[in-house]
């Protein structure tokens, strides 16, 4: 049986650097055998988290909106590609906004000590981060991949790859690096591969 993957795109920017980066890596994912969906972040709407505190409690966020079903895919997939810009030097606000609605799962994990797949025999879960910067700023990248790292721990998803691209600026500005895209490429294709 094939991995399958979700990438998620969370630039608002659909035609922008990291959702092309996300397109090369979900064509290398699907090169290397896999089966890969790509969901542009922009076309779903979401609220910010309120910080109620009921999934303290319960487990489960209140909200009821496009966060829920999200959660849903990434949560059945094999392998996870999250795409996000810098944004004031952290990662994108509409991408950090629906890291915050995994507090559920924060909550399952190590408030109620449950686990994200008790008792189902679940393959190793894996995943790749892929941002562009505008600047070249050496510490450009810090603040972002510590959320990623953050967000995939409680999805139980092994990091792999952070593909950080500094020096992207304008919309489409990634075509002008091919080594760039290649990079993608190669790491989806990495992804597909069982061990
Ligand atoms: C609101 C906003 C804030 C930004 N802040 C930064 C920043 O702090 N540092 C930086 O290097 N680039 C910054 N950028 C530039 C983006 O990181 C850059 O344009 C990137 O290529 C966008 O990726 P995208 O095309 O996938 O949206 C910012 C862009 C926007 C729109």
């Amino acid at each position: 049986m094939s991995l399958s993957c979700v990438a998620l795109a969370c630039s608002p920017r659909k035609e922008g650097n990291t959702a092309a980066l996300a397109r090369r890596a979900v064509e290398g994912f699907r090169a290397g055998g896999g089966r890969a969906e790509l969901l542009y972040l922009t076309d779903h709407k979401y609220a910010p988290c309120r910080a109620c505190g009921a999934c303290n409690t319960t487990g489960r966020c209140v909200l009821r909106d496009d966060a829920g079903p999200l959660f849903d895919r990434i949560l059945a997939c094999d392998r996870f590609i999250l795409a996000a810009p810098i944004f004031s030097m952290g990662i994108c606000a509409q991408a950090k906004a629906f890291i915050d609605r995994s507090q559920q799962f924060w909550a399952n994990r190590y408030l109620l000590g449950r686990g994200l797949f008790e008792g189902a025999n679940r393959p190793e879960r894996r995943g790749i981060y892929i941002g562009c910067a505008g600047t070249r700023l050496p510490n450009v990248f810090d603040g972002a991949v510590r959320v990623v790292r953050y967000f995939f721990k409680i999805l139980e998803i092994e990091p792999v790859a952070y593909l950080c691209y500094p020096g992207v600026d304008a919309e489409g500005e990634i075509y002008g690096n091919p080594a760039a895209l290649q990079e993608a490429y190669e790491e989806g294709k990495k992804l597909a591969a069982d061990g």
